[in-house]
């Protein structure tokens, strides 16, 4: 026996088991005291502005996110506390105007751009690569580089076939659908028809076939439902490591964890099989992967595992999130819709009219898109928040130690007076010059966020947006369902919002 240890159980020689067990408790409770002290007055990001009882623990803020209140919460703490607040022992929430600028930028010379912090990620490394959302700062950089050419603007040119194709499937859907008098839960359609496209873009082929079925398909149920459970994941791993491990390995459902199989398997299938085609009839995101990298940069077989349903879901629930959103904000703003009705019917003469190119000159609706962006942004959290993984930084004046969490809030940045006049309300018109809104904190809007890890399907995301709006609002008069008039309120987030049935009636617009 070590004479360290023989020192240290010594004074307890003799002791019963009711006095040990009432020095266990003490002990505990005074360890538990001395880190409240600690946290609360001694921890580096103590001067930070926030709740108490959030500088203790990381439950509160866990709390929030697994009740899907998370971007209600940092609206509210930042609406008291101003642009920085301290959410957890280790975190921080920033809503600067420089924040974008300072914590997701580039960092010359300070280290690097922060990577996000995947440490409760589920999945991670299971497909013998890390995916884009846990690389490291270098791993990340050359993901994106393999990944760059399929995002170019000439790829987005050639894409654009193929995504209006999709888009035309769901008019034709919602055509028949009006036809037999249906009202149509808009979202869904919005949600089938951008699954579709990223499916194929991903994939090589229509996999989904969700607009064609009108169902979506089991891998998209599944993969949304990793959304919400990698919110609860976050949460046990907050109290503590051992017990997401727990619940891993020992807990886990067995219907879920039959459903992770038959994603995992499906997922694999279908890499396999556009792999080995080699070539698709159509430019989708791997013929551009595997031709145009350079020599050395192109993505392994496992890499595309990895990446293969972020790209799916990053570029399809987002969209359709912007799409619907902003149908449900103009369906509930009469005036504007009439504006925007007036302004795409006035510009286009025939719906072949509608292209990429075309819905540019559509300055209300790209005004109205931004604007819904704003107040009800589709990424709403940071929902992989940065790890300052070295080094230490200032932010607003307040240092900020290696190994805590930044987040910038899109959510709680779009519905801030201080920076946004008006803020809570849907005014397309501060976008287009208004005089009123001239001291707005533009460079605040950032919904597909900025810096190195910025949205790579920015062009794609907005072209989609735009034409899935202007072939809506040119092929049907649109009415909202009275009972969905709470619509965006009723929504819970859980990375991605959870959006109820937006019903609508759709007339076709008769022509001559
Ligand atoms: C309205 C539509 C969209 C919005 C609002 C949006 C927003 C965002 C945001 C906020 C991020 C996180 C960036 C960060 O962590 O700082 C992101 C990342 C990403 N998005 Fe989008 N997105 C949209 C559409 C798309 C589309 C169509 C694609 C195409 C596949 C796409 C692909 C990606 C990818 C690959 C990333 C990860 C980038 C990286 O880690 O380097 N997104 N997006």
């Amino acid at each position: 026996m070590s004479v360290r240890f023989t020192i240290l159980v010594e004074p307890f020689r003799g002791a019963s088991f009711l006095e040990l067990l009432i020095f266990s408790i003490i002990l505990t409770l005074a360890l538990g005291i001395t880190k409240v002290v600690y946290n609360v007055f001694f921890h580096p990001l103590a001067p930070i502005p926030g709740p108490k009882l959030y500088a203790i623990s990381p439950l509160p803020i866990s709390w929030s996110r697994a009740q899907g209140r998370s971007p209600y919460k940092f609206a509210e703490l930042h609406e008291k506390y101003g642009p920085i607040v301290r959410v957890g022992p280790d975190e921080v929430s920033c809503a600067g105007p420089t924040s974008f600028k300072d914590l997701y930028g580039p960092r010359y010379g300070k280290g690097g751009p922060l990577t996000r912090d995947s440490r409760a990620t589920p999945l991670k490394e299971k497909f013998g690569a890390v995916g884009m959302f846990q690389a490291g700062v270098q791993e990340h950089a050359r993901i994106r580089r393999q990944l760059n050419p399929a995002f170019s603007e000439k790829a987005s040119r050639e894409q654009e076939p193929l995504v209006m194709g999709y888009i035309d499937s769901m008019i034709r859907k919602l055509r028949d659908a009006s036809a037999r008098g249906d009202v149509v839960d808009i979202e869904k359609y919005t949600m089938w028809t951008t699954f579709d496209i990223q499916g194929d873009l991903v994939f090589g082929k229509d996999v989904f076939e969700c607009i064609e079925k009108e169902q979506y398909h089991p891998w998209i149920k599944i993969s949304m439902a990793y959304f919400t459970s990698g919110v609860y994941t976050h949460a046990l791993n907050d109290i503590s490591s051992w017990a997401l491990w727990v619940w891993q390995k020992f807990l886990i459902p067995k219907s879920f964890a039959d459903a992770q199989d038959y994603h995992l398997r499906t997922t694999l299938d279908l890499v396999d099989k556009r792999m080995a085609s080699k070539k698709t009839d159509h430019p989708d995101y791997m013929s551009f992967i595997t031709s145009e990298s350079k020599a050395g940069e192109v993505l392994t077989k496992e890499q595309m595992y990895a990446n293969a349903q972020m790209l799916v879901t990053a570029g399809s629930e987002t969209v359709a999130t912007a799409s619907a959103t902003t149908l449900f904000l103009l369906l509930t703003h009469p005036e504007a819709m009439e504006r925007v009705k007036r302004e795409i019917r006035s510009t286009f003469k025939s719906e072949q009219d509608i292209t990429a190119a075309s819905v540019i000159n559509l300055p209300y609706l790209l005004a109205g898109i931004d604007e819904s962006m704003r107040v009800w942004p589709p990424v709403a959290t940071s929902f992989n928040p940065r790890l300052m993984s070295s080094g230490c930084y200032a932010v607003d004046g307040y240092f900020i130690p290696e190994g805590s969490i930044i987040g910038i809030h899109n959510h709680a940045i779009g519905r801030l007076e201080r920076y946004f006049k008006d803020a809570k309300k849907f005014v397309p018109e501060r976008w287009l010059g208004d005089e009123r809104y001239a001291n707005d904190s533009r460079e605040t809007f950032q919904p597909f966020s900025s810096g190195p890890l910025n949205c790579l399907g920015l062009t794609m995301g907005r072209m989609e947006t735009r034409v899935i709006l202007a072939k809506l609002v040119y092929n049907f008069d649109i009415e909202l369902v009275p009972e969905c008039r709470n619509w965006l309120e009723s929504q819970k987030n859980y990375i991605a919002w959870h959006k109820p049935p937006l019903m609508v009636k759709l007339t076709p617009v008769q022509r001559l």
